[in-house]
């Protein structure tokens, strides 16, 4: 796998201290479309979202992995929204993101998507550690999804995670050019505290 440090202006322009992989982690869309990440990386960021807490220990989070030039990666390719379409086949990997919203039991359960978010963001943050990148989406066809994998209706499809290494922004179309580099936004952190410190 070849490494690619993230360009500095893309760093997060943090009020406080941040460790160095939640303050070097944005979501590129231009993605190295010749780089790899091979197998024992891929088990390592998956172990980093197995590892997430969730409700009652429940573990809701479902994963398909796609690898670029495979027919699951097409799949999961061809349900995406036109834009994401456009720049996320450069991605080493597609990642789709289901929760079990219903356990085998049929009862509901009622913390999974918040789950599966949390095992994703703990995905993005080792794969960051790793040297890699990662765009979660929520634009795709979800039905297309459920039909191309034969889904069990207690999986929601949530978000597809785009995974690899940073490419060359000027190989992007615009409008997407314009928005990799464009300066990145956050609320101010007192707008965020509703009530104490
Ligand atoms: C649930 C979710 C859905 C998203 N959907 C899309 C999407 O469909 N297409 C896209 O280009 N980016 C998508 N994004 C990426 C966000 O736009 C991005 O995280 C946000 O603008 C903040 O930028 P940053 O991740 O670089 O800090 C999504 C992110 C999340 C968490």
């Amino acid at each position: 796998m070849t490494l690619a440090t993230a360009p500095t202006s893309r760093r997060a322009q943090t009020d406080a201290p941040l460790i160095d992989p939640l303050g070097a982690r944005w979501s590129p869309r231009a993605f190295d479309p010749a780089a790899e990440v091979d197998r024992e990386l891929v088990r390592t960021v998956l172990e980093a979202a197995r590892w997430a807490p969730s409700a009652g220990n429940s573990q809701p989070w479902r994963f398909i992995v796609a690898r670029r030039g495979t027919d699951v990666f097409a799949a999961v390719h061809d349900a995406l929204s036109g834009w994401n379409r456009a720049w996320a086949g450069s991605a080493a990997l597609l990642i789709v993101n289901l929760a079990e919203v219903v356990d085998p039991d049929g009862h509901p359960r009622r913390w999974a998507m918040y789950d599966l978010g949390q095992a994703v963001a703990h995905l993005t943050v080792q794969a960051q550690h790793e040297g890699l990148h990662t765009h979660q989406m929520g634009g795709f066809d979800g039905p297309r999804l459920r039909e191309a994998f034969g889904l069990d209706p207690r999986f929601e499809v949530m978000s597809i995670t785009a995974i690899g290494v940073v490419g060359d922004a000027d190989a992007l179309p615009e409008p997407l050019r314009e928005r990799e580099v464009a300066p990145r936004r956050r609320k101010a952190l007192e707008e965020l505290v509703l009530i104490g410190e």
